[in-house]
């Protein structure tokens, strides 16, 4: 509550640079304006023709949108491409040994890739993908370390039209059976191992526990890159090391040419119900995004060096790690480890090093940083960067002030973008060329992006009143189902309440009298840990999941450096425990969390009771327990509590 309090008080505009403005893509208000009065006057034509400016056609396309079937929208949907082609191919005559990537392994060891010589990798790890059957329309599982083969591996499934679906590094066995067994996949791609702070995370036998749950009858083979020992256990013939499926592979593999609309990949993301959904991309309309956004958002110039710090298992490095930078012709920096090994100034040691010009991290990462070490950015020549930028969860006024002066040198424009998995790009972001910037504010939506503040029944709210923050119009970046749930996706995203028409983004927002967007957070059972979207529902089934547990309640906690903590309240089976036996049990859930969702989610307290507070009619009260969990006073109307005693019981955290 704080953050928004300090949000809605923030006053101060930082407008940009004059000498920002003139080499800026985005020139000035007025060129800003001009591109959002194309879209409001004819969308499709606006996109038609950026799509036509930007995308290498195998088959050009005579039809830009077709709403028939809302919300299942087809852009280009008569065109032909290939979206590793577009990355990778379209440089190979202008800008074959231009650096594409910069990797830089946990340890600080430095491996270099040419776009010639990824295009390389790509066709060889294609061809071998080939040579194991998979093909067109198969789905793969992507489970590896951040790395230049996990982008292979991601361009590898694109060029030959087969579906991936990265699962982050640091899910579990369950977690990634769950996705293997939804996504039907025929393939896994793992390491041996991740290493990340020093420390070392079996990939592998992940792999191999998740496969051994049953049901995965479908995964026919398991494909190795071997990032340490190599200490593995072969499932022969089902496993095979990288290094040997792409040993006798030609360097060329003629691209799959596909629709615009076919499946890039799914990603899965948590909902405000106990199963993760599957988003699901195209190809054309999510890579002109991904291409759109590099170019306004990001002011992309051939001479940039560009980092985007997030893992490829989350949306923000499909879109700019994998795609959108090699789509666009940059050079950009990869990093295996964290931002706090060796010491809290690997992240400005490596702008450095690698004379970063374009820096995008996460405020969690910010907000840890400015604990850890405010003194340590001026330790480092960071004047290489010309541009920074935040996402995931609202960056707090005082954090975005830091980034901006000891990060920044009050020289380089923040960014701060929203978007979600679902939008596969940037929405609401300043250019940053031409929007003034507001501390706290995503600022404007982008030019195309027709985005509005509605209440419950899709009506406009005025401004300066929060509501639900909606898309109105349709843009071509956004996911086309959910992976074999259609009827959810239309649930979930434009449900009937509104209108059928706006795509429900799942955050409040609010809007200023110049127009300027403030997100408040999640509407819905979504809590945002360390920039990780996670759901209650998701945390309480694997409480429930545990012998001992009877029910659980998971609610979010306001945090200064994750932004929400994870409460649980547990009722037990047996009876509440008490003193150190209490201890030991909370310890014990808490790993067996981890255990059951991966580590982003074991819960940061366990409180006991003898029950739940709920309303005579047994729903849990929510909001109680939020109240509690900060460690408030109660205030609201208990009248309706069928139990009020066990609020006593649930006000103290286990410790
Ligand atoms: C939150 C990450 C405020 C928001 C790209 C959204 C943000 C969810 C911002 C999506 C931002 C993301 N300001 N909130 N700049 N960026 N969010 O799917 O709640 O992992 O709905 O995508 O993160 O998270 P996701």
């Amino acid at each position: 509550m704080a953050t928004i309090k300090s949000i809605l008080h923030e006053t101060r505009i930082f407008p940009p640079d004059p000498a920002f403005v003139e080499q800026a893509n985005v020139s000035g208000m007025e060129t800003y304006h001009a591109l959002c009065a194309e879209a409001e006057k004819d969308l499709p034509a606006f996109w038609g023709r950026l799509a036509k400016e930007h995308i290498l056609w195998h088959k050009p396309f005579t039809r830009v949108l077709d709403e028939t079937n809302h919300p299942f929208l087809n852009w280009f949907d008569d065109g032909e491409l290939n979206v590793s082609f577009n990355c990778l191919d379209r440089h190979l005559d202008t800008q074959p040994d231009k650096t594409a990537i910069i990797f830089e392994a946990d340890d600080g060891a430095i491996t270099r890739s040419t776009y010639r010589e990824l295009h390389h990798q790509v066709c060889q790890f294609a061809n071998g993908l080939k040579s194991l059957g998979i093909k067109k329309g198969d789905r793969v599982v992507i489970y590896m370390p951040m790395s230049i083969e996990a982008v292979v591996a991601m361009q590898g499934c694109a060029r030959i039209g087969a579906t991936h679906s990265v699962v982050f590094g640091g899910f579990s066995a369950k977690s990634l059976h769950e996705r293997i067994l939804n996504a039907g996949a025929v393939a896994v791609i793992t390491a041996d191992e991740q290493r990340r702070g020093g420390k070392i995370n079996h990939l592998k036998a992940v792999v191999d526990d998740a496969i051994a749950r049953g049901g995965a009858d479908s995964v026919t083979s398991v494909v190795i890159y071997q990032r340490g020992a190599g200490n593995v256990q072969l499932h022969v013939p089902r496993d095979v090391w990288w290094h040997e499926l792409i040993k006798d592979q030609s360097d060329i593999c003629e691209p799959e040419w596909v629709n615009s609309e076919h499946p890039l990949f799914t990603l899965y993301t948590s909902g405000s119900t106990g199963r993760p959904k599957g988003v699901q991309h195209s190809s054309a309309g999510y890579l002109l995004g991904a291409i759109t956004s590099m170019k306004w958002v990001f002011d992309y110039k051939p001479a940039d060096v560009f980092w985007c710090t997030a893992d490829v298992g989350w949306v923000t490095g499909h879109s700019y790690v994998t795609y959108g930078p090699l789509a666009i012709g940059a050079t950009q920096v990869i990093f295996e480890g964290v931002p706090t090994y060796p010491d809290a100034g690997r992240f400005w040691k490596m702008i450095q090093d690698h004379q970063v010009t374009v820096f995008y991290t996460a405020p969690t990462a910010i907000r840890s940083l400015i604990k850890l070490g405010p003194d340590f950015p001026g330790k480092y020549d960071l004047s290489s960067l010309r541009l920074l930028g935040s996402v995931g969860e609202p960056i707090n006024p005082e954090a975005w002030i830091w980034y901006y002066t000891v990060v920044g040198q009050s020289r380089c424009p923040v960014v701060d973008t929203w978007w979600q998995t679902e939008t596969g790009s940037h929405m609401i972001a300043p250019l940053p060329g031409a929007v003034p910037l507001k501390p706290g504010s995503c600022t404007l939506p982008l030019p195309g992006i027709i985005a509005g503040i509605v209440d419950e029944a899709g009506h406009d709210i005025p401004d300066g009143k929060g509501g639900f923050l909606v898309i109105k119009r349709p843009f071509p970046s956004l996911a086309r189902t959910l992976w074999g749930e259609p009827e959810r996706f239309r649930k979930t995203y434009f449900p009937e309440e509104l209108g059928g028409k706006y795509y429900l983004a799942g955050d409040s927002a609010n809007r200023d009298a110049d127009g300027y967007f403030w997100i408040m957070g999640r509407v819905d059972d979504v809590l945002t840990v360390s920039g990780h979207r996670l759901g209650t529902m998701e945390i309480e089934s694997a409480l429930v999941a545990s012998p001992l547990v009877a029910e659980a309640a998971v609610v979010g906690k306001p945090d200064e450096i994750k932004t929400e903590a994870i409460v649980a309240f547990v009722v037990l089976k047996g009876s509440r425990p008490q003193g150190a036996n209490a201890h030991d049990i909370a310890v014990e859930l808490r790993n067996w969390v981890s255990t059951e969702i991966g580590p982003i989610a074991r819960p940061d307290e366990i409180r006991f009771g003898d029950n739940l507070p709920k309303t005579r009619s047994g729903k849990i009260m929510r909001r109680l327990l939020r109240t509690l969990a900060k460690g408030e006073e109660i205030t609201q109307d208990t009248s309706t509590l069928e139990n009020p005693a066990i609020l006593e019981q649930l006000k103290h955290p286990i410790t």
